[in-house]
């Protein structure tokens, strides 16, 4: 556990754990999804090499959600992003994805999303983050930018005639020895 104030709260995620529902209720919240689809998306994910996940705790109530791991191919992600930029970019070699950050709506602006970011990036022990944010969502885009994010891939739609996703690259500062 982490504490970064009296009344914060890092509780570590995993399928096993108590905060799983908690995650789920806010990413369901935050992306207007149900509970059976979050959890397969959830569960997917937790199963993927090198997962981290968090939910931030203020008080007793569960406010934020962050998780992510290795992208490979094989991955429905993975496969995706690699169609656009090419399975061999050097980018999608050893690279950490952040595939989830959300606080719920009356949380944000009070750097709770920083401060979960920030664990999930420190813990990622990759050269390479990656992550895609929808083209429209211009305050996460503001966000990412602040934290150190570049544009890999300008926009494309996961889903034909659906919303355009930008990809983007965080390069880590220190220099790691790779996970297996
Ligand atoms: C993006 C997000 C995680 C930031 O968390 P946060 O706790 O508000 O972040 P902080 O307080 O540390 O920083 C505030 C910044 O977040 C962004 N932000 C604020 N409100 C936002 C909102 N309603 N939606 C999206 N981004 C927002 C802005 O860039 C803001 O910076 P600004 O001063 O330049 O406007 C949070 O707003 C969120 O959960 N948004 C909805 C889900 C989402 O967009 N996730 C990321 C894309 S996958």
């Amino acid at each position: 556990m982490v504490n970064f104030s009296i009344a914060h709260r890092l509780l570590p995620l995993t399928l096993e754990s108590p905060q799983l529902v908690d995650a789920i209720q806010i990413y369901c919240t935050v992306w207007q999804r149900d509970a059976t689809e979050a959890y397969d998306y959830f569960s997917t994910n937790a199963q993927y090499p090198h997962f981290r996940g968090f939910v931030v705790y203020v008080g007793n109530t569960a406010v934020g959600v962050g998780f992510g791991n290795q992208t490979l191919p094989g991955q429905w992600w993975h496969d995706r992003v690699a169609t656009r930029i090419g399975a061999v970019h050097p980018m999608l070699q050893q690279a950490w994805l952040l595939s989830e950050l959300a606080i719920l709506p009356d949380y944000r602006n009070q750097h709770i999303g920083s401060y979960l970011h920030d664990c999930l990036v420190q813990q990622a022990a990759f050269p390479t983050l990656l992550l895609t944010t929808q083209m429209s969502n211009h305050g996460a885009q503001r966000f990412y930018q602040r934290h150190g994010w570049r544009v890999l891939h300008s926009g494309f739609a996961f889903h034909p005639g659906q919303s355009l996703y930008r990809v983007l690259y965080r390069q880590q500062k220190a220099t790691f020895a790779i996970p297996d």
